[in-house]
């Protein structure tokens, strides 16, 4: 376990793994953080989740997302939004599930990288006929969070993205 502070601070986009397979209970761990995220209403979050493994199912949707090629996993984010009660806002809630989960990742040892899918459609889906949703109407592919070991050079570390230009106090 590693110090919270620490977790967010040293958070990075990991682009590229170690040749060394994710087990199942971090991954598990992982989509658990996500399902932790706030949402725009409890117990209706449209969050679902489908882990990816199989290589040629990585390497399909690397067509799209290339960085998904080489990762040992992948999770697509889906937004059911027959589950949703506010079914307008599903991006902000796939947006906080995801969040959690990069951090689950640092967490645990990993690195995870963000390969964003919505807003575009066509983006959409494509990754969606790859894992076996026809029609994205109510079934959205959100994003797909690869995780892995950092490959060497890529490791998780600090970086100062703060700004104090951007805060504003009482008034913008
Ligand atoms: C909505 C969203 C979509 C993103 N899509 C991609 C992507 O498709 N490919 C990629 O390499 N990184 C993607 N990223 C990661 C960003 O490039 C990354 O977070 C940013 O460069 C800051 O670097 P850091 O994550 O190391 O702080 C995405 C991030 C977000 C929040």
């Amino acid at each position: 376990m590693v110090e919270f502070e620490e977790i967010i601070n040293t958070r990075r986009s990991i682009r590229e793994y170690a040749d060394k397979e994710v087990n199942d209970d971090d991954i598990l761990k992982i989509i658990k953080a996500g399902m932790q995220a706030p949402g725009s209403r409890l117990g209706a979050e449209p969050w679902e989740f489908v882990v990816i493994k199989n290589k040629e199912t990585l390497a399909k949707l690397g067509e799209i997302k290339p960085r998904v090629t080489n990762a040992p996993a992948a999770i697509v984010l889906v937004a059911n939004i027959e589950r949703a009660f506010y079914k307008t806002v599903w991006q902000q809630d796939m947006g906080a599930a995801a969040e959690n989960m990069l951090l689950e990742a640092v967490n645990l040892g990993l690195g995870g990288l963000w390969n964003g899918v919505a807003p575009e459609e066509e983006r959409m889906t494509k990754i969606g006929k790859i894992i076996g949703i026809d029609d994205i109407a109510e079934t959205k592919p959100y994003c797909i969070i690869t995780i892995g070991y950092p490959a060497e050079g890529w490791e998780n570390k600090f970086m100062d993205k703060f700004d104090e230009e951007r805060i504003h106090y009482e008034k913008y």
